[in-house]
């Protein structure tokens, strides 16, 4: 890739094929700054969802009352990772400076054992936690809204999930990339789920087209129940026999009991400091609070804004903290009911200061080497899909809220009769007790699968404060990359000092300890910067894009919000 190129333009997609641009790694110096508004914003991957949220605002509902219509419309207008099937995060920070977390990851089902995924040859059968019906967590997401809204919602809970039922029943226009991407999980793996073609095939035959409306009657009526019956209503009555009938009758373990005993749980955030900035973040069983954390204690005095963001020098201590925190995210996170989590000493500068010790300034480490007491066998890729939507409102109320089924369409299988796909969320959790290989795959104990337990997951959903005021909302989905994007868009804006626009669309880089190799999206690298990684013993690639960063970040001198949709996603809007 040329400089000179890259200086003149943005990348685009073609090259890539993708249909997604990234900015040229010098920066934008676009002077789009989002969408700006003091009356609260809601910024998510789809334009129909954030319009549902935004509306909400306008009738006088706060940020979590927006955050919760958002979260159920996304279920009908986004189904690669929108849900109710699934589960996710949501970190709230109210207008008075109080800052909290609801966990409503999927827990393991009570039949569930910590080798169910091992086949008869001793290896990992991941057929079982691609799809189908062996694959799903007990859906946390209902639940999870449902607690935020009994916290902190001001509008009648009907009043906020009963759009999302109108859009299922009264059916939506597909954009081209909604079309394309039905007509592409219908051609593959979700092709042979028949409760799946009944719901998302095109009525008559054919593939989907832009402009074509779809209609979800069966998921309108179990939103509807949702709504008019109240959350219950999905873990008892009508909807969870369908759940409970459905995954029965086709192999899977999950219960009445199961799904009747699932809560969402309020922990309290994780909290950094950098550079002046609190960053506020999800707790485990979410890995990604304390890994941004770790990673910004440990850069903090490195002085890389003297370095250029793009630089080598810069770009190597970028790789070499990810390779840290993802080693110790191996080693020590899990699901904190059932594993002891070591997370102030993770959270402790001190124990950074120690780590950065270690880091060679022109040498890169081998992530081998650093973890040889839990490497046992010379990727399990976590799923890019999963999504992400930020939201303030008028009094400042901000929410970062990640969600998920896992991979894309989840489970690939929808409950038959009430139209919802089912997470594959099982596969986040270790696989196989003691694997731990260079390809990804992870054994060690604190994620092991038992009965009742949270799979560890590597959603990032974030807020930076400044002088008591919120500053910046952000999070993405795409597995461990996660944690790597929420961490530049942060850097971007703290240390590099970009607009909200520009942390947004500059390339992003990806190191997750094993496998040993860095991807970078492609503008961030020239030729000449990849020489000088390598010879410094990276491995280093270009790739497609990384994450989908639904952001808002506020003026401090003005207190004007801007949304900032990631142009990565094609339907992606800031609504006001
Ligand atoms: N399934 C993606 C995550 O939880 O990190």
């Amino acid at each position: 890739m040329r400089r000179t190129i890259l200086g003149q333009v943005g990348l685009c997609s073609a090259v890539l094929l993708l249909t997604a641009c990234v900015a040229p790694r010098s920066g934008t110096s676009s002077r789009d700054q989002g969408v700006a508004s003091t009356t609260g914003l809601v910024v998510s991957t789809d334009a129909i969802a954030s319009d549902v949220g935004a509306a909400i605002l306008r009738r006088g509902g706060n940020a979590v009352d927006a955050a919760i219509a958002t979260a159920f419309a996304l279920a009908v207008t986004h189904p690669a990772a929108g849900n109710i099937g699934g589960g996710g995060f949501m970190v709230i920070r109210t207008p008075s400076g109080e800052a909290t977390t609801i966990d409503y990851r999927e827990v393991a089902p009570q039949r569930s054992t910590p080798t169910m995924y091992v086949g008869a040859d001793g290896t990992i059968d991941r057929a079982l936690t691609a799809q189908g019906y062996l694959a799903p967590g007990v859906p946390g997401t209902v639940r999870g809204l449902e607690l935020a809204h009994r916290r902190f919602g001001v509008l009648p809970w009907r009043d906020i999930v009963r759009p999302a039922a109108a859009l299922a029943s009264d059916g939506i226009t597909l954009t081209a990339s909604l079309a394309a991407s039905l007509n592409g999980q219908l051609r593959g793996s979700m092709g042979r789920f028949p409760s799946s073609v009944a719901a998302y095939a095109k009525p008559g035959g054919g593939t989907w087209v832009a402009g074509d409306r779809l209609v979800q009657p069966d998921l309108g009526r179990a939103l509807r129940t949702i709504a008019d019956e109240g959350p219950e209503a999905f873990y008892r009555g009508w909807i969870a026999d369908s759940m409970v009938a459905d995954i029965q009758r086709n192999g899977g373990i999950i219960t009445h009991a199961d799904l009747a005993a699932y809560r969402a749980v309020e922990r309290a955030p994780v909290r950094g400091s950098f550079r002046g900035y609190e960053i506020i973040g999800m707790p485990p069983p979410s890995s990604g609070g304390i890994a941004v954390i770790q990673m910004l204690n440990l850069v903090e005095p490195m002085g890389l804004e003297r370095s250029g963001r793009w630089s080598p020098r810069t770009l190597h201590h970028l790789i070499e903290v990810r390779r840290l925190a993802f080693l110790d995210r191996a080693r020590y996170l899990g699901d904190p009911d059932f594993a002891a989590i070591p997370t102030a000493k993770l959270l402790d500068p001190g124990y950074a200061a120690t780590l950065r010790a270690s880091i060679d300034s022109s040498r890169a480490a081998s992530s081998v080497a650093l973890g040889r007491d839990i490497v046992t066998v010379p990727t399990d890729r976590e799923s890019d899909e999963t999504t992400h939507f930020s939201v303030i409102d008028g009094a400042g109320m901000a929410v970062s809220n990640t969600y998920t089924l896992e991979a894309s369409y989840g489970s690939k299988a929808v409950v038959r009769g009430a139209g919802f796909l089912l997470n594959n969320e099982m596969g986040d959790f270790n696989k196989l007790p003691g694997l731990t290989n260079l390809t990804g795959d992870i054994g060690t104990a604190p994620n092991l699968i038992a009965p009742g337990k949270r799979m560890l997951s590597s959603m990032s959903p974030t807020i930076v404060t400044r002088d008591g005021a919120v500053v910046l909302i952000t999070g993405s989905p795409g597995g461990r990359t996660i944690i790597n994007t929420v961490f530049d868009v942060v850097l971007n804006v703290t240390l590099f000092g970009m607009s909200g626009r520009e942390a947004v669309d500059a390339p992003r880089l990806h190191h997750q300890w094993l496998p040993d190799a860095a991807t970078f999206e492609a503008a961030a690298v020239d030729s000449s910067t990849l020489l000088a990684l390598r010879a410094m013993g990276h491995s280093v690639r270009a790739q497609g894009r990384q994450g989908d960063a639904h952001s808002i970040v506020v003026d401090p001198r003005t207190g004007i919000a801007y949304g900032i949709n990631d142009r990565r996603s094609a339907d992606s809007k800031a609504s006001r």
